[in-house]
């Protein structure tokens, strides 16, 4: 009898340390806030590039809408694995919302959008298909408002 109340005891005494390990986890922004962050980032990078050659106030250049296309694909393919549960608002400094652990294959759906629009925008460039091109720049373009309207904070 006194083993198992021990046991219990030691039990009981686990649980308030693996409870104060992750409190100290959840006191610190979750690592996939900042890397998702800075994919977002290179989103806009892309956009940066890409939007004034297909408006024509840059030249075409399909070498570099081929890259930029290409860092939008993989930027969504690679943010889609970082909004886990536990990396809302509650848990860290995010503009995301609570929306998306609401939605959320609504919000993964339009990531696989950004995902089939940048790869499209990919084989365009490498065939220097520049009309091609600028006719499907806007499904990339309206894949960052599509999610951003429902589930991200506004920037105030
Ligand atoms: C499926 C949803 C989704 C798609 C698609 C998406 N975004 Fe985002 N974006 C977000 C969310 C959510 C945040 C807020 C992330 C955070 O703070 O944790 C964000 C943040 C950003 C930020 C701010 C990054 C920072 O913190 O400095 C930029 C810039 C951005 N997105 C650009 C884009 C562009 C450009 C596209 C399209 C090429 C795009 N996003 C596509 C959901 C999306």
């Amino acid at each position: 009898m006194k083993y198992f109340v021990r046991q219990a005891a030691f039990a009981v005494g686990v649980g308030i340390l693996v409870a104060a390990t992750s409190f100290g986890a959840a006191a610190q922004n979750p690592a996939e806030i900042a890397q998702r962050q800075e994919l977002m980032k290179a989103n806009g990078g892309a956009m940066r590039v890409l939007t004034p050659m297909v408006r024509g106030e840059a030249p075409w250049n399909a070498q570099a809408a081929g890259q930029a296309a290409a860092s939008a694909r993989d930027a969504a393919t690679k943010a889609k694995a970082l909004f886990p549960a536990g990396t809302g608002p509650d848990k860290g400094q995010t503009a995301a919302l609570p929306a998306i652990w609401e939605r959320k294959a609504e919000f993964d759906a339009i990531f696989d959008r950004q995902i089939a629009a940048a790869s499209n925008l990919v084989t365009l460039a490498a065939a220097n298909n520049e009309a091609g091109f600028k006719a499907g720049f806007a499904a990339l373009g309206q894949s960052c408002g599509a999610c951003h309207t429902p589930f991200r904070r506004p920037a105030n």
